[in-house]
């Protein structure tokens, strides 16, 4: 069969060329894989939806409610196909696996990026890599934000109009913009049918070329190294062929991960749209973005509502700097990363995090000031829990936004000179063993 196929594919030099790459054997190189396999199942349980969700926002007969002759009750057609996939023997259970594995495909993306960063894996030759992943990052974001979307309950809708109103804020071409994101004013009737094709054809498009290219450019670069490697042997490459030693490895960790994401969808449900009911002018309170897009709406929440100017016959508010101008900023410092720290090439070995303190300091910072912005989101609610008043959220929370990853950086400097010191004993011990063994 092999030869079969090679007098006519050529598969050997296939084989040769990439299949006898050889990963590295470490749980940290793991990460990247378990990102892979989300987008797959993504992928997979997305094409079984789609064959059932109807993406239009037409107004139908509720036929689970359908209402009297005199006064049908009507609701849109994406919504009510949404009800009738959870009523599917199955249905409601893939809805689960696909929202649960979008969470965690944005986390483990995440903590992949926190691997990446904290051993210095962006540096020289790997910044492309570093950049092609953060737009992983930010297109898997809009690719969740849109899948939100598609179930068009109330939640959804009011979702979806405060998205509108921060694109319509961009100055002097916002209104333009919305619409044309959006298909017209919103709510306009083409606005679900606008959504499903970013959700299903042009983001799922981008996000695949992109991981394309993430992993040639990694196979063509080779992994760094885990530091067993440096003693195994030096500026060699240590690990199993992707062929056939890894391919199994993989499949194996594959389905035990897809496996304990189900278990975990099986009992965990989501958001319930029957509760919400079809869109409507009712608000709901405390809406909220998921997790990782909770700091830009902190930020949003704590930014002085009368910041705004006029510029060259625009309006630059409040909206706009809270949610583009700043997390522009934000996203842009994390692009910078490979440029701001040259320390050294690192052509070979993951780095000890400790043995840059600087660079762990300003990652651990970094993090705790994203995490008190997510609190921040939280205004509304610690408000109303009597923690904060009107009067005193605002100074409160944007102090805790800056003295806490103050503290942190120093705190970590601080455990890291421990910790070296500790191991500058540890060493200076194990010499002194040695030469009373001489
Ligand atoms: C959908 C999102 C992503 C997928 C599917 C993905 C997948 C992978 C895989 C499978 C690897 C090889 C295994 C490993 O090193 O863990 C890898 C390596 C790498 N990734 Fe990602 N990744 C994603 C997001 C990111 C992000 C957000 C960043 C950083 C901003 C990033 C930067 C890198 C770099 C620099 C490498 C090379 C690491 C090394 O040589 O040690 N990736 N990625």
């Amino acid at each position: 069969m092999n030869q079969w196929l090679d007098e006519r594919l050529h598969i050997s030099r296939l084989n040769d060329k990439f299949l006898r790459k050889a990963f590295p054997v470490h749980h940290s190189f793991f990460l990247g894989e378990i990102t892979l396999f989300s987008l797959i199942v993504l992928i997979i349980t997305g094409i079984l939806l789609a064959l059932a969700y109807e993406p239009s926002n037409s107004l139908v007969v509720n036929s689970f409610d359908p209402g009297t002759a005199d006064k049908q009750n009507l609701i849109p057609a994406a919504y009510h196909s949404a009800l009738k996939i959870n009523a599917m023997p199955f249905g409601d259970m893939l809805r689960r696996v696909h929202h649960w594995m979008a969470n965690i495909m944005v986390a483990a993306a995440v903590i992949h990026m926190m691997r990446i960063y904290f051993t210095g894996a962006f540096k020289k030759p790997r910044e492309i890599n570093w950049w092609i992943g953060m737009l992983l990052l930010i297109f898997a974001a809009l690719t969740a934000v849109t899948g939100y979307i598609l179930p068009y309950d109330n939640y959804a809708f009011q979702t979806v109009g405060v998205v509108y109103a921060i694109v319509k804020s961009v100055p002097w071409v916002g209104d333009w913009l919305a619409q044309a994101a959006f298909a017209g004013q919103f709510p306009g009737a083409g606005i679900i049918p606008r959504i499903y094709g970013y959700h299903i054809m042009l983001l799922p498009g981008i996000l695949l070329a992109l991981t394309g290219a993430h992993m040639l450019i990694m196979i063509k670069q080779k992994h760094t190294q885990p530091q067993y490697a440096k003693r195994l042997a030096y500026k060699k490459i240590v690990g199993v062929p992707l062929m056939t030693q890894q391919t199994p490895i993989m499949l194996i960790l594959a389905l035990l991960f897809t496996g304990l994401v189900m278990l975990f969808a099986a009992y965990i449900p989501v958001h319930p749209i029957e509760v919400f009911g079809p869109p409507s002018s009712t608000p709901i309170p405390n809406i909220k973005p998921d997790w990782y897009l909770l700091w830009v709406f902190g930020a949003l929440a704590i930014i002085p509502g009368n910041l705004g100017f006029e510029l060259f016959g625009g309006e630059i508010n409040a909206e706009f700097i809270g949610a583009m101008v700043f997390p522009g900023l934000v996203i842009g410092l994390m692009f910078a990363v490979p440029m701001l720290d040259r320390a050294k090439d690192n052509q070979y070995y993951a780095e000890n995090p400790t043995n840059h303190p600087v660079r762990l300091a300003a990652g651990t910072a970094f993090m705790a000031f994203l995490l008190m912005l997510s609190v921040a989101g939280y205004k509304p609610d610690l408000i109303q829990a009597g923690l904060l008043t009107t009067a005193n959220s605002n100074a409160i929370l944007w102090i805790l936004v800056i003295a806490v990853p103050v503290v942190t950086y120093f705190a970590t400097i601080g455990i890291v000179r421990m910790i070296r010191a500790l191991r500058e004993a540890d060493e200076r011990d194990s010499l002194a063993h040695a030469h009373a063994d001489d």
